[in-house]
């Protein structure tokens, strides 16, 4: 089975990487990755292919930056030629961003099975560029992997066949697990002189937190205005909107902003944190596990079951529920109780996604 893996973002390497590393156990399926080129600064993609030993893509397609159609449809016309070439007989394709529409819709055209890691994940705000994304891959996959029983309840309830849908567990967590002792041996906290428990870590990147520059100037305001040393490794996207309305320098004097770390660097930052503020989806769970409190700067999130555990706070763009949500994290740390019967804690995501993609069915 030739299983062509199409990503083009750092996340999604991130996503992938455990399924490329166990398609070596698997003599009967030949995995191959196509990047986009969605995401092409060495900090963005390549150092993680270096730190996690993945093989190169077969083929990058080199797209870049644009808005939002036009970037969708460059990859839709390379990657029909690709298939062509490439000829898979199945497209996996994780995640949720503009890659990973094109390679599902690109293969629904040209009739090649779909298989979507990470299925079912739901904001329901449809203004979010990747909730258009992922409901639209959903509906032209025939195999649909869901992280957890709340996605594949969501897939039900828009109508997918029960015998498409797939409980696999997240492979993110697999590669948290995989990766405890590469993340324990860096010292990300001493090199920038922090203490343990004792700052906070910081990502924002959406563009609904980024574009609009009201939201943007309350969040950065309200992020300041905290007693607490915030490392921040900036997106390069939020880096050129801070510079556009003029607070770059105030968030450079305030905080430790730092180019994009690597994987095992970013999460020594998490695991060490008094507490994760954030608008990604990935570290929302990332903390999750490496137990850190997070709270998370947007209205809506597809990983309910971590603020259901109590160890998330949405707040949105609001200064005060955000001074009160850190003051609350670091105080009080990271609740016990519920954690061990979560589901996002089911193992060994990617061998089960390599076992079911062999079975019949498609
Ligand atoms: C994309 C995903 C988002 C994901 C994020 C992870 C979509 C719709 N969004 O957002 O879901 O959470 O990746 O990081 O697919 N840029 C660079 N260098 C790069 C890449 C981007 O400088 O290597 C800058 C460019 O100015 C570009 C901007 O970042 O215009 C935005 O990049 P883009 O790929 O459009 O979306 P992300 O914000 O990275």
């Amino acid at each position: 089975m030739r299983v062509a893996l199409v990503i083009g973002t750092r996340p999604q390497i991130i996503k992938s990487a455990p399924i490329i590393h166990n398609a070596n156990k698997f003599p009967d399926i030949e995995l191959f990755v196509v990047h986009t080129g969605q995401h092409y600064d060495y900090e963005m993609s390549k150092q993680f292919f270096n730190e996690l030993s993945l093989p190169d893509p077969v083929v990058n397609l080199g797209v870049g930056s644009g808005s939002h159609n036009w970037q969708t449809a460059q990859m839709m016309m390379g990657l029909d030629k690709a298939y062509a070439e490439l000829k898979p007989d199945i497209v996996l394709v994780p995640g949720d961003t503009n890659s990973t529409l094109a390679g599902a819709l690109t293969a629904a055209k040209m009739r090649i099975p779909v298989a979507h890691v990470e299925a079912g994940a739901r904001s329901f705000d449809m203004r979010m560029p990747e909730e258009v994304n992922r409901r639209l891959t959903d509906h032209c996959s025939a195999r649909l992997f869901a992280v957890t029983e709340g996605c594949a309840a969501n897939l039900r309830r828009e109508g997918i066949r029960e015998d498409r849908i797939v409980l696999s567990g997240d492979t993110m967590y697999e590669s948290v697990q995989r990766h405890r002792r590469d993340i324990d041996k860096e010292d990300v906290v001493g090199e920038f002189g922090l203490a343990a428990k004792n700052y906070g870590v910081l990502t924002l990147h959406r563009a609904e937190n980024t574009d609009e520059e009201e939201r943007f100037r309350r969040i950065i305001g309200s992020l300041l205005e905290l007693d607490l040393d915030i490392v921040f490794p900036c997106h390069p996207r939020t880096k050129n909107r801070l510079n556009e309305i003029g607070l770059l320098g105030k968030v450079q004097q305030r905080f430790r902003l730092i180019q994009p770390v690597s994987y095992f660097r970013m999460l020594s930052l998490v695991k060490n944190a008094a507490v994760v503020l954030t608008d990604s989806g990935g570290l929302q769970k990332e903390a999750f596990w490496l137990r850190t409190p997070c709270v998370t700067l947007r209205d809506s999130t597809e990983w309910l079951e971590t603020v259901e555990a109590g160890t998330n706070q949405l707040v949105g763009s609001d200064p005060e529920k955000i001074a009160r949500a850190v003051g609350e994290a670091s105080a009080q740390g990271f609740p016990v109780t519920p954690f061990e019967d979560s589901e996002l804690l089911i193992p060994d995501a990617s061998v089960r996604i390599l076992s079911n993609l062999l079975s019949n069915g498609w």
